[in-house]
């Protein structure tokens, strides 16, 4: 008997790896394959609710992509080969979709529009993968797919990708190709870090030298360890692109760049038309020499550089330091219509508020314990003045330490503060999963493996159904000091 069952189910696991799936990252919750096939050819249409905008430019978007490979420009009409169709089906929610492609015809259904992008990018993964090539096809290339019925659904509404423009800086267009890669894996969230010790990178008009001088630097360890492993590994990827470096007056090579708040607000229309909202993180207190190196009264002796083991922050003890961050932020939230908002708070070197006046009259003032507390004040702080501009304020788990507030979202990121998670769902506050291993795509691989990422459990049963709920989805990192060039952010 048992070995029947052991037969049956290794003859059952052979037919679906080969017949049955496909590979489509991330795998859809059901898929299934059958041995027939549409071929699209130059002739096919698309069919949609022309009054729909957004129907309108994902046909657009499915152009974009398959033109340059394939030559075909697909026209929306009445009755074309591919159908995008809204439905009433609460079973597939905000994002679902379902997919069938049939012998003479494709039809994609969803709720919303959400729904009908995510179909198209796995209509798009479908495909003979030159579909997305740049450069035109053999006009005897077929591009033809097997014809299945797949059904899918995000687990979870949030699902992020970070990237870091400060430690190493990208281009406005190598912003948009990663945001393009984010959509392809159906990720509806771009983090933006960027501010931090090593650059400031986005125009502030009130504050110029921000950008001025904040978004400049000397070559530092990072790039020479970049360059040193550039020649170890004979790889061209680790090398500082020759775009990123001016000379001053004085003759001195500057590495940096920043965004313009035009090119803020290009980047985010390209990726509001890929159904994807950026949450822009200006990392306060600590991480933030860029602004207080240019701008005096922001720290508590004007110390720019490193403590014991992290950089000397803003001082929440100063009022002008705290008028300086809300002026900061007013810019930031009319760049950005989304509802989050990402306030750092990580990494806080707390010695300099211990020996500062300003802080310690801070502390006694508020009835303050310490230092701790002093942190959580300014981060309840800054939390009142985006809740009155209408926003969410995340933070990364050390804002728990000191006092959480009920409202903000915690993003976990310290492996070894796993105390973070429970506590804060106990608390009722939402979570963000992060946590370094697996999920900042910066490590080796060991670390973060394709394997790893996937196995990681984001609903751990150690929680109660209560806690999980306010489990709100995962998120990968890239830190880009070891990440100076467009393909190896890619890679
Ligand atoms: C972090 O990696 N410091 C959030
Ligand atoms: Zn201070």
């Amino acid at each position: 008997m048992t070995g029947i069952v052991c037969i049956s189910i290794s003859c059952s696991r052979q037919s679906v790896s080969e017949r049955d799936t496909l590979a489509l990252i991330p795998v859809p919750q059901e898929m299934k394959v059958n041995s027939d096939s549409f071929t699209l050819t130059r002739n096919a249409a698309i069919t949609l609710d022309q009054s729909n905008q957004a129907l309108v430019g994902i046909a657009e978007y499915l152009n974009e992509k398959i033109s340059p490979a394939t030559g075909f420009e697909l026209p929306v009409e009445k009755h074309g080969k591919i159908e995008f169709k809204l439905v009433e089906d609460a079973s597939l929610g905000d994002e679902g979709y379902q997919l069938k492609v049939k012998h003479s015809d494709i039809l994609i259904t969803a709720n919303k529009p959400a729904g009908i992008f995510y179909g198209v990018q796995t209509l798009l993964q479908m495909f003979p993968a030159e579909i997305k090539s740049k450069t035109v096809q053999p006009e005897d290339k077929k591009w033809t797919i097997p014809c299945a019925e797949i059904t899918d659904k995000p687990q979870f509404p949030w699902r992020g990708l970070m990237l870091d423009v400060s430690r190493h800086w990208f281009t406005k267009e190598e912003v948009l190709k990663y945001i393009d890669e984010l959509a392809e894996y159906k990720m509806n969230v771009f983090h933006w870090h960027l501010t931090d010790d090593q650059g400031w990178r986005i125009e502030i008009k009130k504050y110029p030298l921000l950008t001025e001088r904040g978004a400049w630097r000397k070559p530092n360890g990072q790039d020479a360890s970049c360059l040193y492993q550039a020649k170890k590994e004979d790889n061209p990827d680790l090398l500082l692109p020759s775009d990123r470096w001016r000379t001053t007056a004085e003759g001195d090579s500057l590495y940096g760049g920043f965004y313009t708040q035009d090119q803020i607000r290009e980047v985010v229309s390209y990726a509001a038309a890929r159904g994807i909202s950026i949450v822009p993180e200006i990392d306060m207190p600590g991480h933030c020499l860029s602004a207080i190196a240019n701008y005096e009264g922001l720290s508590c002796f004007d110390q720019v550089g490193w403590g014991k083991v992290f950089t000397s922050p803003l001082c929440p003890g100063k009022d002008a330091a705290l008028e300086f961050c809300r002026n900061v932020w007013s810019e930031v939230i009319a760049l950005f219509p989304y509802e989050y908002v990402h306030i750092g708070g990580d990494e806080v070197e707390k010695d300099n508020w211990r020996k500062c006046a300003d802080c310690q009259r801070r502390i006694a003032q508020q009835g303050l314990k310490g230092v701790e507390e002093l942190q959580s004040w300014f981060i309840h702080e800054m939390e009142r003045f985006f809740n009155a501009k209408g926003r969410r304020m995340i933070g990364w788990d050390e804002i728990i330490e000191g006092g959480l507030s009920k409202t903000s979202t915690v993003m976990w990121w310290r492996n070894w503060a796993p105390q973070s998670v429970p506590e804060a769902t106990a608390h009722g506050n939402d979570v963000i999963y992060t946590p370094a291993t697996p999920f900042y795509f910066s490590q080796n691989e060991e670390k973060s493996s394709m394997r790893q990422v996937y196995d990681y459990d984001l609903a751990p049963a150690s929680l109660s159904a209560a806690q999980r709920a306010h489990i709100v989805g995962v998120q990968a990192n890239l830190w880009a000091e070891g990440i100076p060039s467009r393909s190896r952010m890619l890679y």
